[in-house]
């Protein structure tokens, strides 16, 4: 029944309450592109692609005509076939509210609390909560967040997300607030308290404020939409294009049929494992079977062998039916169900989870899927049906491998799936270990099963699957045969254990890596399982057998976050403030609602200009190569391609000195464009690309540091700083230790990834860029270059950005490039926004960095001298390796006085993505040196850390190692804050009596302090521009250089301009940065963008005010507008200009002296964690900040911006790993891969404190730029961990003076806790064989 045979149906359903009828609807037709393309729905993002990071979310509505129910869900747009849409009401953001009509509570809150930063995540948030709140009006604190786990936010460390959410959960949440027994949500602790002469205040925002929820005000889903499902019920759809047809029958019989007929035709149900393999342009299904309607797969029936659910039922129902059928069985038929629970609670995001069915999981068979081990080994069965009838087979272990005798045949469908009830003398467990807690898929997986002769331990039947290890589960069937009949012994253990690692066996080269810890988990699940079955087994027959001891009990459970709660102290303004001045108040971001209300407008988000063309790039797939030729003549086949663009087409500078826009005679990485092919459309573009054929000769690469070294390739001269007398140093300490630190780079992973619009306009070549950069100026400069036009014919214009952390500095000039130069030679605008893995496989990211130190200290702890060798990976281009490098060496003493001290750093060229400016520039990676030299001399003195801090800090006035005078009070002031506010002492003995109980679980806290040099160490990169214009009615326009990457930094501007000029907030707006407003912007970055272009705007302000003086002292009383219209009657000019020439900052690398840097920031933070020595997995218990801010312009902002900051440290030191195959192609490109903190990350108490009192005559209203410093703090969790494996070792007698490279993963965590089960498996000898991935640092 394809196309031919029938004319197509009309594809029916409603987006926002509004009836949308398509009546050519494509198969392939994703629901994300159909609603930003065709509706002009632009509040839905694009983040991803693959269902990873919620940003396309949007609540889907369906009614079941023979339940008579309306299910409400979240789903990830990008995923969605639209022709699974029909007679389904989907909500957008847009849908949830706006500006224009009305405001919705969820985005009201948000927006109130502070929850949106760059707001590229926001609409998604809004989504999932409105999702939930549409099914659960008053839900739990555990289902918000479960809520969110889908959702990733790279800015705002979802700390405020979550506070914002709270308000809607039935429980009060409380922050406890241990040391001072009172809440947050006690009144006195909201409001303002005095100590020493200054207010102190706690909170952000006043809930008292917020919206009441109306439920009333939603949509209802719409009626007619009830009567097609009532009526369509038996009627077959189709939907067609040229080259698929998408069937969705309405009856088994005929589902059967059309299986028969179409054999190969995929079942599409939720479309998240099909739809995953959505990129080849070549590869597509001719016809798709849509199931969903099908009575028979939707079935759930309780009956005397178990439950009976629907193949097509969602993963999510199957958790409620769960837990909605558990507490009614016996609880010894429910274990399997119990252990599909838990699998459940922490599989996907609650997006996934709604859209995945349960037949579309078994089936596709995926290695880490993680339900299928525990069905099998749970003896599950299949309905089978076919159209030559039905019949049942075992969902075992060899249907999962696939085994034709076992498997399904192509005319088959799973109708359904019945889980048996387990037995009273038979156990079931669950286990995975993810890189991330949730939304990640597991490293390992396992089910587990025995089932003992009655009353006995002796083993009758045993099944162990595995997933995570080979293409799909695996079975240990022959040790689970040999095994039957033994006792549940530790005997049987170690033969489980041996027979196990024997039969399944991961080679050394194993796709994915991580070999030696995957097969360490296989053996550690055995042993949580074999313990758990012990517990039972006393549990049942407690005079037989023996309970467990403390320490074993401590193998048993995961660990599991709890609901985040957070405090925040901060200075309040004068009281004699006015009111009206919003200087040093927590005010809203600027665009806060309308990033929650979709209406915050990015650069993808601009409509379709007339003409426009879609772009994509062809990357170099070698290392280091020559390009031999290009043949672009089958792209140009490719219909819808108009044209195709190499280097020969710039008119003008391929690029700047360093790099090139287009590679021309070589490639000096993977990922490098080398050409571009236009098309009407993304689709046309990329198949294009994927046409073009590229003939390379193979050079020899460089990628790691060690080749770097070996091969003398630098990309600079290497940097020097010496201070005392190095060899006196060493001479004169008490010892002298070696070591090594490795650390691994970081993805920026911005949410809104590179984009620009290129539009030339119709006269005298002059061109509009809209892009997503901090550096328009660099933008223009290049495009006009690469054009060969003068700078004054290239207008560059941005709005706001969706995240940039310094990755967005240099290379989106590039990107314009490409783009401009393909504009210039087809004449049409043309749009260039990368996919999320084609923008992690061109950029670089944070360097990758290896140090070496040697260091001479006392038996005191006093260090005496230190030598340290910091190396960094810049990758293939200088890019900013050059300024990371002089930052490493300038910033590497932290809080310490090394008396004697030489840095030497080398910025090393390999052929890998040039690595770029990353928030921190360097700091975070000297910082985690420095402290690893801290530790490795109080692990060799036995001294306490922070002893050894203490001692080694900065104290008074002081000298850094380039000679800058500095004072240290406030140093010291947020170390003891930090100390009283965490109870450092008091936990830290907690922590040891924990760790003294428990075996294979261990806690550590850590206590940082930090010294952070704020801005660059040269004037011109600090100067600014500013244009402020008072049109007549009063109203005022303010426009700097700087740009909005989230940080605030236009609602700092207004604050300012409100003070400077007396008026009100409304009064003031800011539209857009532009170089045709303000030229020559310096990039915004180095934590310094917002006080500069602040300078600039008090500067402009400052002008005008004083214009107007004479009119003011004629009218002192009149008002603003009067003034205004008085000043223009005399002819007095309401435009101004103000310029900030910039800090006064030098550094001689010739002297070695200078003012390297504008001021310090300080601050101090203590971690605890608790890690599970088996898994390797880690929680963040509490972390306590106190940061030297100084007086905050916006403790919202500077908060969230500490907040942010330290989350996404969290990344780098403990979860962010990209992985390099051995010829250097990056194999982390998506967030599948690549794992960014989530809502589970962040620590379960977090509590920011700004220390009051605090003066900074250098910035603006003596704030501080606070953009950065928090990331360094992140390094807590790090020694927090580092504490917790030494506890572990130290208990097992391991040497205490280990290495542990960063990031601190589940792998590294598990290795260093070594045992006798990483004793126990094989070890593979490196250099025997091929890695997956090599280190790069
Ligand atoms: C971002 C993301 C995160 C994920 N995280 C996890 C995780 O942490 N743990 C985990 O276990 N899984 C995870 N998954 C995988 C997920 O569980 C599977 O993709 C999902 O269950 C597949 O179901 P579906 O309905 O979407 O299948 P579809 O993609 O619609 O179909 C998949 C295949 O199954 C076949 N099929 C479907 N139903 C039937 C049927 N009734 N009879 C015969 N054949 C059928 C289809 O023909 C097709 O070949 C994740 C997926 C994504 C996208
Ligand atoms: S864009 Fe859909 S989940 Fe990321
Ligand atoms: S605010 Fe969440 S990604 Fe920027």
């Amino acid at each position: 029944m394809a196309c031919h045979d029938k004319q197509p149906d009309d594809l029916v359903f409603f987006v926002n309450g509004k009836k949308v009828i398509e009546r050519q609807a494509d198969p392939e037709e994703l629901l994300l592109y159909y609603l930003r393309k065709e509706l002009r729905l632009s509040g839905t993002k694009y983040g991803c692609g693959v269902g990873g990071c919620g940003a396309c979310t949007v609540m889907l509505s369906t009614y079941d005509p023979v339940a008579k129910k309306i299910r409400h869900h979240p789903a990830n747009s990008c995923l969605l076939p639209i022709c699974s849409l029909h007679g389904a009401a989907v909500t957008t953001v847009e849908g949830v509210g706006s500006i224009k009509d009305r405001i919705n509570p969820i985005q009201e809150r948000l927006a109130k609390c502070h929850g949106s930063q760059c707001g590229f995540c926001t609409p998604g948030m809004v989504m999932s909560i409105y999702a939930l709140l549409r099914s659960h009006v008053k839900p739990s604190m555990e289902q918000i967040i479960s809520a969110l786990d889908g959702n990733l936010c790279r800015c705002t460390g979802y700390r405020p997300i979550i506070d914002s959410y709270a308000s809607f959960a039935k429980e009060q949440t409380c922050c406890q607030l241990r040391g001072t027994g009172k809440c947050c949500l006690d009144q006195e602790e909201l409001g303002c308290s005095s100590s020493a002469g200054v207010r102190i205040r706690s909170g952000l925002c006043n809930p008292a404020e917020f919206l009441p929820v109306d439920p009333t005000q939603e949509f209802i889903f719409p009626p007619e939409l009830m009567r097609m499902a009532q009526e369509q019920q038996r009627k077959t759809l189709i939907f067609c294009s040229k080259r698929t047809t998408w069937i969705s029958p309405s009856s088994l019989k005929e589902l059967l049929e059309l299986k028969a007929k179409y054999p190969k035709a995929p079942l599409v149900v939720g479309n998240t494992s099909l739809g995953l393999n959505k990129n080849d342009c070549d590869a597509y299904h001719p016809i798709i079977l849509h199931p969903l309607r099908i009575p028979e797969m939707q079935v759930v029936s309780i009956t005397d062998d178990g439950i009976v659910i629907g193949a097509a039922c969602c993963l999510a129902q199957l958790r409620e039916i769960l837990l909605e059928t558990i507490p009614k069985l016996p609880e010894e038929k429910t274990k399997i169900y119990q252990a599909l629970l838990q699998q459940l609670r922490t599989l996907a995001g609650e997006q996934i989870r709604s859209m995945a069915s349960l037949g579309g999981h078994i089936v596709s068979r995926g290695s880490a899927w993680d339900l299928n081990p525990i069905l099998s080994a749970g003896k599950s069965v299949l309905n089978l049906a076919s159209d030559g009838g039905k019949r049942q087979i075992f969902l075992n272990d060899q249907f999962l491998a696939g085994h034709k005798h076992a498997d399904i045949e192509p005319k088959e469908v799973v109708v359904s799936v019945l889980i048996p009830y387990s037995t009273k003398d038979e156990f079931i467990s669950a286990f995975r270990q993810a890189d991330r807690q949730k939304n990640a898929f597991s490293v390992v997986n396992a089910g587990l099963r025995v089932l003992f002769r009655p009353g006995t331990d002796t083993i009758v039947d045993l099944s162990i699957l595995y997933g995570g290890i080979g293409s799909t589960t695996l079975s240990a069937r022959k040790s689970c045969e040999k095994l039957i009949g033994r006792q549940w012994n530790d005997q049987m253990l170690s033969e489980a254990c041996k027979l196990v690692l024997e039969e399944i066996s991961l080679p050394p080269s194993a796709s994915g890596g991580k070999v030696e810890y995957r097969r360490t988990l296989l053996v550690s699940f055995l042993f949580r399982f074999y313990l758990e079955v012990l517990r039972g087994l006393h549990q049942m027959y407690p005079f037989r057998y023996a309970e467990l001891s403390q320490d074993k009990m401590s193998a048993l459970g995961m660990l599991q976050s709890g609901v985040p709660q957070g405090v925040q102290v901060y200075q309040d303004v004068d009281p004699g403030q006015s009111p009206q001045d919003p200087v040093g108040r927590p005010i809203m971001h600027q665009s806060g609602i309308k990033h929650t209300t979709g209406e915050a407008i990015y650069i993808d988000d601009i409509r379709p200009v007339d003409g426009e063309l879609s772009l994509a790039v062809v990357t170099s797939i070698k290392a280091h190569a020559k390009i031999k030729s290009i043949d672009i003549s089958e792209a140009l086949q490719v219909p819808g391609v108009i044209n195709v663009v190499t280097a020969k087409d710039v008119p003008g500078k391929n690029g700047n000195d360093e790099e090139e826009a287009f590679a021309k005679d070589k490639v000096i990485c993977v990922g490098q464009i080398i050409c571009a092919v236009v098309a009407e459309t993304l689709t046309q573009a990329k198949c294009g690309a994927k046409k073009v054929k590229i003939v390379y000769e193979d050079l020899q690469p460089v990628l790691t540091i060690k080749d770097a070294i070996k091969h003398n390739s630098y990309i600079t001269k290497e940097r020097k700083l010496e201070k005392g007398d190095i060899e006196k140093g060493f001479k004169s300490a008490d010892k002298i230790i070696e070591g090594e630190l490795h650390m691994g780079g970081q993805e920026h992973f911005y949410l809104e990834t590179n984009s620009v619009l290129v539009i030339p306009r119709m006269e005298d070549k002059e061109m509009d860029v809209y892009v997503s950069t901090q550096h328009a100026t660099d933008v223009q400069k290049l495009v006009a270059s690469a054009l060969n036009l003068q700078s004054n014919k290239i207008m560059c214009h941005t709005k706001r950005v969706g995240g940039a952390f310094g990755g967005k500095i240099t290379k989106p000039s590039f990107f314009a490039v490409i783009a401009a130069v393909a504009a210039n030679k087809t004449g049409r605008p043309i749009r260039f926004a990368l996919e999320r893995d084609m923008d992690m496989l061109i950029t670089g990211g944070r360097h990758p960095f290896f140090g070496k130190y040697k260091v001479g200290f006392m038996k005191d702890g006093r260090i005496m001298a230190a030598d340290f060798q910091c190396y960094i990976n810049g990758g293939c281009t200088k890019d900013e390796s050059e300024l990371v490098i002089e930052y490493i060496v300038l910033k590497v003493d932290n809080a310490y006085n090394i008396p004697n001290l030489r840095v030497r750093g080398h910025a090393c060229k390999t052929n890998l993505p040039s690595n770029t400016a990353f928030r921190g520039f360097g700091f975070p990676q000297a910082g985690l040196f420095v402290e690893t030299c801290i530790v490795a001399v109080a692990t060799k003195t036995g001294l306490p850390h922070e002893k050894v801090r203490e001692i080694n800090m900065y104290k008074g006035v002081n000298r850094t190692a380039f000679k800058e005078e500095f004072d240290a009070e406030n140093l010291w002031k947020c170390w003891k804050e930090c100390l009283v506010k965490s109870d450092y002492h008091s936990r830290n003995a907690k922590v040891e009596e924990f760790n003294r109980k428990n075996y294979w679980k261990k806690k550590g806290i850590a206590i940082i302090p930090m010294k952070f040099s704020v801005g660059f160490n040269a004037t011109y990169f600090h100067q600014a521009g500013a244009l402020v214009h008072i049109y007549l009615d009063g109203s005022v326009l303010v426009t700097h250089g700087g740009i909005e990457l989230g940080q605030g930094i236009h609602t700092k501007m207004l604050q300012i301009a409100s003070r400077e000029l007396r008026i009100p907030l409304s009064y003031i707006h800011f539209c857009e940065t532009s170089s045709t407003t303000v030229p020559n912007g310096k990039y915004t970055a180095g934590s310094v963008g917002t006080e500069i272009n602040a300078r600039a705007v008090q500067d402009a302000c400052q002008i005008l005010w004083k214009r107007l003086d004479p009119i003011r002292r004629k009218n002192p009383k009149g008002k603003w507008e009067d003034w205004i219209s008085e000043a223009h009657k005399k002819s007095i000019s309401l435009s101004a200009t103000g310029y900030f020439k910039g800090y006064v900052t030098n550094m001689n690398w010739e002297t070695k002296k200078g003012h390297a840097f504008p001021y310090f920031l300080y601050g101090a933070a203590c971690s605890e964690v608790e890690i599970d020595c088996l898994t390797g997995a880690h929680k963040n218990i509490r972390t306590d900040i106190v940061m030297d801010a100084s007086f905050s312009i916006n403790p919202a902002i500077d908060i969230g911006q500490i907040e942010g900051a330290f989350i996404q440290g969290v990344g780098l030191y403990t979860l962010e790993e990209i992985y390099f195959s051995p010829e250097g192609e990056q194999l982390t490109l998506s967030p599948d891969t690549y794992k960014i903190p989530a809502v589970c990350d962040i620590p379960e108490q977090f509590h920011v404190y700004l220390l009051p009192n605090s003066c900074n005559s250098i910035a603006i209203y003596s704030s501080k730029g606070v953009g950065e410093a928090g990331f360094f703090l992140s390094s807590s969790v790090f020694f927090a961990i580092r504490d917790a494996v030494a506890a572990a070792r130290k208990e097992r007698g391991l040497p205490l003076d280990f290495t542990l490279n960063s990031p601190l993963t589940v792998e590294r965590i598990r290795m260093a806790c070594d045992d006798i089960f990483t004793k126990m498996i094989p070890k593979d000898k490196p250099g025997t064989y091929k890695p997956w991935a090599i280190d790069i640092s």
